[in-house]
């Protein structure tokens, strides 16, 4: 046994032996081989272990084998531990820079072929593109060096030990380092080999590293390019054949900017891209060359002169097989997703991703923040002390992360902002980082959020700050203090300009609110927009002791620290399907804006630099949800942030139908993430004419009764409802209650401004204390009249003095069954509530309810400060299809604004609910779920919900919205639901 390793176990430094300085991610035609694939693999409990494992004859016959890339937590089905999930714990005591003795270490060993013609190379270097956490490479049993710097490349000269032939090289990776304290990003933690690793040729003459900066002005290109090769490189051709550029350079001395004409700019939404290749006698570098030139001016964020308004998301890579092992397809898929849903930037959080995403944004188009390698968010629990981001020991590690970090990517247009890394706390090593960019890089602008008096950084970055907050830094009047600023600090602040790093938490169900960010955007000037938290959920799939397949999280793999599904917070479920909250960022962000007005409709392009010649108008008139006419709108081309009008269609409104006007801009041809017809944007106006509810006919004839008698439809017992329309039905009792979702579940912190923010407690604790969530009901009274039966039931928790009184009366109104029910809270209820509804139980019987028609809003899930998304109009869905499947069970499934309801099972319509509108015109909405929000509430994951046989309909006067609270603001003051009286009326008739 040796114990050698633990110098480098805790050394602060990035390792010894990379290659320095680090070069860009090239596409070379100098020869090279991948060496991913399977490698013989061993995996020992700690570092301990002896190195023999190295040397070049050592017998692997009994290892297993693995693939590279591939995080072995990932791998053999248990057989290599599993992944732990923390948010901002670290997994081992804060030691620093130590690490416990139980450090997971994988030992790597694979042969690979080096052709004889190698030999004429210059050098032959072997490159990891990414190993978490600290490696150690041999190749032939010679130490070629160690390297730590998860999600960076580093490359090693192996000239020396390669030789023709067979050859075998070694790898021993350990799970935790110094490095593990420098990477304490809120996701998995998954070790591993998890990038590609290649082999590559350097020839003699060949190109090191080439940057082809650009800029744009006035239809004129700029090319200043910088190459790194030796004298036998030269001469060096640069062409760019579409624009005629063809630059031949003989000695470095020549290598000077040039002007180049007629070009088209590269933006995110007109992603024009240059082939270009740099080459020498023997390597040919080929790049795509995006001409742009970013600046700020002021406090405005300008790319091509134009201020660019981000809509975008916090992107980690993350796959609920692979971690965050890269899969092209995938990529693309996801990218070409979020242009659909209007997604116009990335933040790369928290660290680079695979090199080849960056090829991707520049092509697809989006506005990348690429950040670096770097969190410490751990040293929180101790005050921040020793954090390394102001201890000298650590300066050269931040330097060599973020070198890494800008040397790899700085060819790509895409990339507008580097970002030193996030919530690190502050000091002077992050000051060096943005020190190196500014001198490197003068043109792309230096963000880091933790930097929050603006002491080192360009750009004014915040997350989760509230709408008000949010407002105050756009506007100067009142010069409220910042955030953790002095006066001066906030004036200097406001300089300069302002991004949402991170916000609209979007865990389980939510966030809300998306729309008032969105509006404070275009209100001031120096607000750039933001990015979301997050993308997707990083879940991973795994199975029950029987087999039922869920998406893990936190928790799931007994860690002995973890945090929960705060990992499952994205606008993705794991299984790339879209949450209710994507589509709603979709309408929230759409590009093109419409204000109706009379005969017209005023369009308004909010785009960067697009005009709206990619896209086509068209109308469509519908009467209860039923399309009568359409066709096309005649629009002239609308510059960016110009707006023109349109004519409208005449639309004459139904007498006795609702009727509304639907517009739509779709894509006029195909694009590379989107095909022809494609919604950007949409907007709809109501025509229909007033049809007040019909007036509540006054009774003088209530007298005691029994409550056993028959209604139309209806049948009861006792005064309870027995069956309708044959079938037997349970309820409807009062429901309080929606299963919590994530932001009902999340303490308050204290110091917002919403109703309920006792320190440290949930609404959801509110909830369960005044016991919503288990009510009892006492009758106290059943009357009869002609054609009508009145209970009156105090419905109150064990406990608890509040209550509410519930008044029903059942009756015909025009040949038809009406039941309306008065709901009034007596004084003394202490929180917000989370619903006001009715609900009903409808036991299988045979037929289970399984499907819904309806006539409201539609068709995903709305609540109210999220309803942008929702369109009125006629839509249908089986049961399961109207809850979301959060990764933990939460309320999901409210359909707003409720019309008409028609309940099936199989093809059977089975019953028909009309929702009157109350007094102000409020309608109600509806859930059909198969189980109740109690049981939901139990259930840590959709596996452990009971068996069903009953389907559960609520009908809801009203819902507590959503907010963001899970990690930001609660629901505003105006979408919080306070204790009311309200009433419900509906119509309910047979299928
Ligand atoms: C932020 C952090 C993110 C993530 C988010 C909550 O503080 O930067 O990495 O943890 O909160 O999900």
């Amino acid at each position: 046994m040796t114990s050698e390793l633990s110098p480098l176990l805790s050394d602060t430094a990035p390792g010894r032996g990379a290659l320095r300085p680090a070069r860009s991610w090239l596409h070379s035609d100098a020869p090279s081989l991948s060496l991913n694939g399977p490698w013989r693999f061993r995996l020992s409990p700690t570092a301990w272990v002896s190195q023999d494992f190295a040397a070049e004859g050592f017998d692997d016959q009994q290892w297993d084998s693995i693939p590279v890339p591939s995080h072995w937590v990932l791998q053999g089905d248990g057989a290599y531990g599993r992944p732990i999930y923390t948010n901002i714990q670290f997994p081992f005591p804060i030691d620093p820079p130590h690490v416990p003795d139980e450090n997971p270490t994988g030992d790597y060993r694979r042969h690979f072929h080096v052709p004889a013609e190698w030999s004429a190379a210059d050098r032959i270097v072997l490159r990891f593109d990414g190993v978490e956490s600290l490696f150690r490479v041999w190749v032939n049993g010679v130490e070629i060096g160690s390297a730590s710097g998860s999600r960076l490349a580093h490359e090693f000269d192996v000239t020396s030990a390669v030789r023709p032939g067979d050859n075998v090289v070694a790898v021993r990776v350990h799970q935790w380092s110094a490095a593990s304290y420098v990477e304490d990003q809120d996701q998995w933690w998954l070790p591993g080999i998890f990038r590609d690793v290649t082999l590559l040729v350097r020839p003699v003459g060949g190109i090191e590293d080439v940057w082809l900066r650009t800029g744009f002005d006035n239809g004129q290109g700029r090319l200043d390019p910088e190459v790194v090769a030796d004298s036998t490189a030269f001469p060096l051709t640069l062409r760019i054949p579409e624009l005629g550029v063809e630059q031949v350079w003989s000695s470095a001395a020549d290598v000077k900017p040039l002007m180049v004409a007629d070009v088209q700019p590269w933006s995110a939404e007109q992603p024009r891209l240059y082939d270009a290749t740099v080459s020498s006698a023997t390597e040919r570098i080929a790049l795509r060359v995006g001409f742009r030139t970013v600046e700020i001016r002021g406090d405005q964020f300008l790319v091509n002169g134009h201020r660019v308004v981000f809509h975008g998301v916090n992107r980690h890579e993350a796959h609920p097989e692979r971690g965050r092992v890269f899969d092209e397809e995938h990529a693309r898929e996801d990218l070409a997703r979020m242009k659909r849903f209007n997604v116009n930037a990335i933040r790369t959080s928290h660290y680079p991703p695979h090199p080849r995403l960056l090829d991707l944004a520049d092509e697809f188009g989006f506005w990348v923040v690429l950040e670096c390698d770097l969190e410490t968010h751990g040293f929180d629990k101790v005050g921040w002390a020793g954090n390394p981001s102001d201890d000298p020991a650590w300066r050269e590690a931040y330097l060599d992360r973020i070198q890494r970090t800008v040397e790899r990517d700085k060819n790509h247009p895409s990339i507008v902002i580097w970002s030193l890394g996030n919530e690190a706390g502050t000091g002077s090593n992050l000051a060096a980082m943005s020190a190196w960019v500014h001198a490197r890089d003068a043109e792309r602008p230096v963000h880091y959020e933790g930097d929050y008096t603006g002491d080192y950084t360009d750009i004014y970055s915040r997350m989760y700050s509230s709408v008000a907050e949010t407002e105050e830094i756009g506007t100067d009047g009142a010069r409220t203090k910042l955030f953790n600023c002095t006066p001066s600090q906030s004036i200097r602040q406001r300089t300069k300009p302002f991004l949402l790093c991170e916000y609209a938490h979007a865990m389980g169900n939510g966030p809300g609110a998306l729309d008032e960010y969105e509006a404070l955007v275009h209100r001031h000037p120096r607000l750039h927009g933001g990015f979301v938290w997050e993308w997707r959920d990083h879940g991973i799939l795994a199975t029950t002791p029987d087999g039922t397949p869920y998406y893990a999280y936190g928790g799931d793999f007994a860690e002995v620290v973890h945090d929960g599904n705060f990992v499952m917070d994205g606008m993705l479920l794991s299984n790339d399907v879209p949450t209710p909250s994507l589509h709603e960022y979709k309408a929230v962000t759409q590009p093109i804006r419409f204000t109706f007005d009379d005969e017209k409709v005023a369009i308004s392009n909010l785009r960067h630099s697009a005009d709206t010649s990619d896209l086509r108008f068209r109308w469509r008139v519908e009467h209860d949800g039923t399309p009568v006419a359409s066709g096309d709108l005649d629009v002239s081309v609308v510059t960016a942030g110009g707006s023109g009008w349109a004519e409208l269609p005449h639309v004459a409104a139904a007498p006795d139908a609702e009727t509304w006007l639907t517009i739509e801009a779709v894509l006029a041809a195909a694009t590379a993430w989107a095909p022809e017809g494609h919604r950007v944007a949409t907007a709809q106006l109501d025509y229909s004419v007033s049809r007040p509810a019909p007036a509540v006919r006054p009774r003088k004839d209530w007298h005691p009764g029994d409550g056993t008698l028959a209604l139309g439809i209806a049948e009861f017992v006792g005064g309870s409802l027995a069956r309708l329309a044959g079938r037997v039905v349970t309820g409807p009792r009062l429901e309080l209650f929606r299963a919590p979702t994530d932001n009902d579940e999340s303490p308050s912190d204290g110091i917002e401004g919403s109703d309920d923010s006792t320190p440290g407690v949930s609404h959801a604790e509110l909830w369960r204390s005044e016991g919503l969530d288990r009510l009892t009901s006492r009758r106290l009274s059943v009357a009869h009249a002609a054609d009508a039966l009145r209970t009156l039931d105090k419905v109150s928790a064990a406990n608890s003095g509040a209550y509410v009184m519930v008044e029903s009366v059942w009756s015909l109104e025009d040949g038809e069954l009406e039941l309306r029910v008065e709901i009034e809270p007596s004084s003394g209820w202490g929180s917000v509530w989370p619903r006001i509804g009715i609900r009903f139980g409808l036991p299988d019987d045979n037929a289970p309810i399984d499907g819904a028609e309806w006539f409201g809003l539609g068709p995903l899930e709305s609540y109210p400060d999220s309803l942008r998304a929702a369109r009125m109009g006629r839509f249908a869905s089986t049961i399961e299809d109207l809850a979301v499947d959060y990764a933990r069970p939460q309320e999901s499934g409210h359909r707003s604004q409720l019309r008409r309801l028609t309940l099936s099972s199989g093809e059977t319509e089975v019953l028909r609910l009309e929702a009157l509108p109350d007094l102000y015109g409020r309608r109600p909405g509806y859930t059909l779920s198969r189980h109740t929000p109690q049981q939901i509430a139990k259930a840590r994951h959709a596996f452990e919900l009971p068996e069903s046989t009953t389907s559960h309909l609520t009908i809801d006067a009203a819902q507590h919205g959503l907010g963001s609270r899970a990690c930001g603001p609660d629901v505003q003051p105006e979408f919080a639901l306070r204790p009311q009286a309200r009433t419900i009326r509906l119509r309910l008739t047979a299928g």
